[in-house]
């Protein structure tokens, strides 16, 4: 551990995306979402889960893309292997599963009885000898593109997608990889709500360092003031256009109640001061930067919808899903290593909690007025900073995105 006072927090970004206003009709347009449907939702990968979702032979989730009307099943086969398929019944057409998840080593269409085993063959066909010429090899489940990365389920409903999920996460390396893929990490909580609101601006809300004096007045602003949260940017990466970090200042400021101070005690996983106890995955290396007395997490967005954040302890993952332009569904999941052993993690882990809904809560309020004013025509563009330079570099990958080639 390095002296607080002479570890410098890196820079604020640069301008080297260039510092012209962006329009703000894509966050409203009908025309601009139906091209995203195309040639975003339908090209890039998505994350879906956890492969932990479907640990065993046969445990299934499903997961629906609204604005598409696509549900898709991702389960594991007898071998080990993730296989993902369209929920689509080859015999007339029904879901051939209605349950978010759960678990089947044969899937059962409800509508006539017809089953698919875990590779997504059809296995039997109630009555078979009632069809004519029949061929059942030829009537499996429509597969869908699927990998496993860090431990996360990615689809891809481009039959074949241009790049591979390893290439289109870098910069995020083995290290990342082997980490986030340890086994150890156990779903702690999470919330899902729908937002009137475009998908994208829930994610601009958590990729920029420049509101947190402001919007987290109340809460955390004095443990993470703005300028203790700079930003990188990989102009050459696929799927990671940006991350945002954030450092402790060296003296804290503003507010730290009583609970947050005795919650920091016990765990990790308050914000407001540095923790006297945390626990991590094993071998961090490369991946957590906790080598800096002040840092706290990274934040990297992964194109196009998922902000995850990486703490030391716990990781945190936002995904939003179109629903209409001006419509959304948005998902936090929490993760963190190790069990709770006695009542002062335990504490921790429900101050934690606590604190970090009041924290989205103030993230997240904005958006749906935004929206209004985008859909209303009155903003119809918007001004962003060199801190705020995450936000440029999503709109920069949104735009290439949008030629279809999937890069
Ligand atoms: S639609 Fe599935 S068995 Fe008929
Ligand atoms: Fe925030």
């Amino acid at each position: 551990m390095g002296n607080a006072s002479v570890m410098a927090i890196p820079p604020l970004g640069s301008h080297e995306l260039g510092t012209e206003a962006i329009p703000s009709d894509h966050y409203s347009s009908q025309a601009f979402f139906e091209q995203e449907k195309e040639n975003i939702f339908k090209k890039t990968w998505l994350m879906v889960g956890r492969e932990s979702d479907v640990a065993e032979h046969g445990d299934y989730i499903t997961y629906f893309i609204d604005a598409l009307e696509v549900s898709i099943i991702i389960t594991r086969d007898k071998h080990g292997q993730v296989n993902a398929f369209y929920n689509a019944c080859t015999h007339r057409g029904a879901h051939v599963l209605t349950e978010p998840c759960g678990k089947a080593k044969f899937m059962t269409c409800g509508f006539h009885g017809w089953v698919f085993d875990a590779e997504g063959q059809l296995a039997d066909v109630p009555g078979e000898d009632l069809f004519g010429d029949f061929d059942k090899s030829k009537l499996g489940l429509k597969p869908v593109s699927v990998d496993v990365w860090g431990g996360f389920v990615f689809i891809n409903l481009d039959p074949k997608p241009s790049v591979p999920l390893k290439e289109y996460l870098q910069p995020l390396n083995e290290s990342f990889d082997k980490y986030l893929g340890n086994k150890d990490w156990t779903w702690s909580y999470g919330w899902r709500s729908t937002f009137n609101a475009n998908w994208k601006l829930l994610v601009d809300a958590q990729i920029e360092g420049y509101h947190v004096d402001q919007t987290h007045r109340n809460t955390i602003a004095g443990a993470i003031p703005g300028t203790y949260a700079p930003a990188d940017v990989y102009p050459d990466s696929i799927g990671v256009p940006a991350r945002v970090c954030a450092y402790r200042p060296e003296e804290m400021m503003g507010i730290q109640t009583d609970v947050a101070l005795l919650s920091a005690k016990h765990g990790a996983t308050s914000l407001y001061t540095k923790s006297e106890n945390e626990f991590s995955a094993d071998d961090g290396a490369g991946v957590l930067n906790d080598d800096h007395p002040l840092w706290i997490f990274d934040a990297y967005l992964l194109f196009p919808n998922v902000v995850l954040f990486i703490q030391k302890g716990q990781i945190l993952v936002q995904r939003t899903l179109p629903i209409s332009p001006d419509k959304c569904l948005w998902e936090v999941d929490f993760f963190h290593t190790g069990e709770i052993e006695n009542f002062g993690q335990l504490f921790n882990s429900e101050q934690g909690r606590i604190q970090i809904r009041d924290v989205l809560t103030e993230d997240l309020y904005t958006a749906e007025g935004i929206q209004m004013n985008f859909n209303a025509g009155i903003i119809k563009e918007i001004h962003i900073n060199r801190q705020e330079i995450p936000i440029r570099a999503y709109y920069h990958r949104l735009m290439s995105a949008m030629k279809g080639t999937g890069e």
